[in-house]
């Protein structure tokens, strides 16, 4: 069994910050980051970027799944999403769904200063995944 990795909570948080920080959101002006940690340790972050084409938007934890793919694709243990002030932010319901198949119902996400981390089960209750995929799709 894998060993059990340590959240370090403000370093994520911090980290999801400065990925805030460059985020490129010049039509809505609002900043978006966030950092993930995988379970080898290692800690990937990302921010929204938009598009004069408003629909192509892409959010921070778009680019976070990105860059986890590219890193190696561990599976995610802890997430944090933070607006431009450094305070985390409710993932969008699609964006629910792409952690959901990057760490699972188990995946953690920041709930901020005072309060506990969230499981994403909790955010996405009976979310649709691979395994209903495999259960569920007909023989061609
Ligand atoms: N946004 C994210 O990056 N992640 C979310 O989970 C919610 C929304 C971004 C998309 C857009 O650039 C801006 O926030 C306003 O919707």
């Amino acid at each position: 069994m894998a060993t059990p990795v340590t959240v370090d909570w403000i370093a994520l948080r911090a980290e999801a910050s400065s990925a805030a920080a460059r985020a490129y959101a010049p039509y809505s002006h609002l900043r978006v980051g966030a950092a993930g940690l995988m379970e080898n340790g290692r800690v990937v972050t990302a921010c929204n970027v938009e598009n004069a084409s408003y629909g192509l938007t892409l959010c921070a934890e778009c680019g976070l799944v990105s860059a986890l793919h590219a890193s190696g694709g561990a599976r995610l243990v802890a997430v944090s999403v933070v607006a431009g002030d450094g305070q985390p932010l409710a993932p969008c319901g699609r964006c629910r769904q792409l952690l959901f198949e990057a760490g699972g119902g188990g995946l953690l996400v920041d709930g901020g200063d005072g309060a506990d981390p969230v499981a994403l089960a909790t955010l996405l209750p009976g979310a649709f995944g691979p395994t209903d995929l495999g259960a569920r799709r007909e023989a061609p």
